[in-house]
């Protein structure tokens, strides 16, 4: 084995690669993954987006959430759409920007829901595998590495302890003026992650070659280092 030659990192750095980032609620791989794509002109793909669309339309159209044929039927009608703008991504049903209206608690629990319906799964996943097609793409979610990007050239699993993460989206949603108690955060967390890891089709877990990153006592800069770290060694 020897050392790499100067400058050698910055070339790793620029191919386009295929980055996938995983993890549970709280862990941290938003933020961390938008900063990443930034960092290397990359694509950010925020696939939780696309889940949290199909259940705004679900709540919108009044159709249960597990009813999957309503649901397929629905989204075979939609036009579901995903826009790059500055460092994140804009979604747009049928022509209307809801990307403001997807980040609540309720949506995220819905989501969760309708993420286990195989045939939901299904019919996003093109859509997910062709906006990486040609690398240069971070790619976060619930199953990039272990379905979605198998052969990605990077794969990480992020990580916290349990009240980290619940502390973390209580400032999250204090700080967005949504004053939802600190139990009710709890208790959908623990839902969501029960759900999003037990389900069986997908389920939250690391592929075998991630890096797995726990980032309960780190900040977001040394995460987003230590990345970089591995991606230019990778
Ligand atoms: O990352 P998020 O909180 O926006 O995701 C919302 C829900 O969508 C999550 O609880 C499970 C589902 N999801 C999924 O099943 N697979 C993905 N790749 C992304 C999200």
């Amino acid at each position: 084995m020897y050392g790499k030659l100067v400058g050698e990192e910055d070339e790793a750095l620029k191919k386009e690669l295929v980055i996938t980032i995983d993890g549970p609620a709280g862990s941290g791989k938003s933020t961390v993954s938008r900063i990443l794509a930034k960092r290397l002109s990359y694509l950010y793909l925020d696939t939780g987006s696309l889940y949290r669309a199909v259940a705004y339309l679900v709540s919108k159209e009044g159709v249960l959430e597990n009813d999957e044929q309503a649901i397929y039927g629905l989204l075979k009608s939609a036009d579901i759409r995903l826009r790059k703008s500055g460092d994140g991504l804009q979604v747009y049903v049928d022509g209307e920007d809801i990307t403001g209206l997807l980040r609540t608690e309720e949506i995220g629990i819905m989501a969760s829901k309708i993420s286990a319906l195989p045939l939901i799964r299904a019919m996003l996943l093109p859509i997910q595998r062709k906006a990486g097609a040609s690398g240069g793409i971070v790619a976060e979610g619930r199953d990039m590495g272990t379905v979605v990007f198998p052969g990605a050239d990077v794969k990480f699993f992020l990580d916290a302890g349990e009240n980290e993460r619940i502390q973390r989206r209580f400032m999250e949603l204090s700080t967005r003026g949504e004053g939802i108690p600190y139990g009710n955060i709890a208790r959908d967390m623990r839902l969501r992650d029960l759900q999003d890891r037990e389900r069986t089709i997908a389920p939250l877990r690391p592929h075998e070659e991630a890096v797995i990153i726990d980032t309960s006592c780190m900040t977001i800069t040394e995460v987003v280092e230590a990345m970089l770290g591995f991606i230019s060694n990778s």
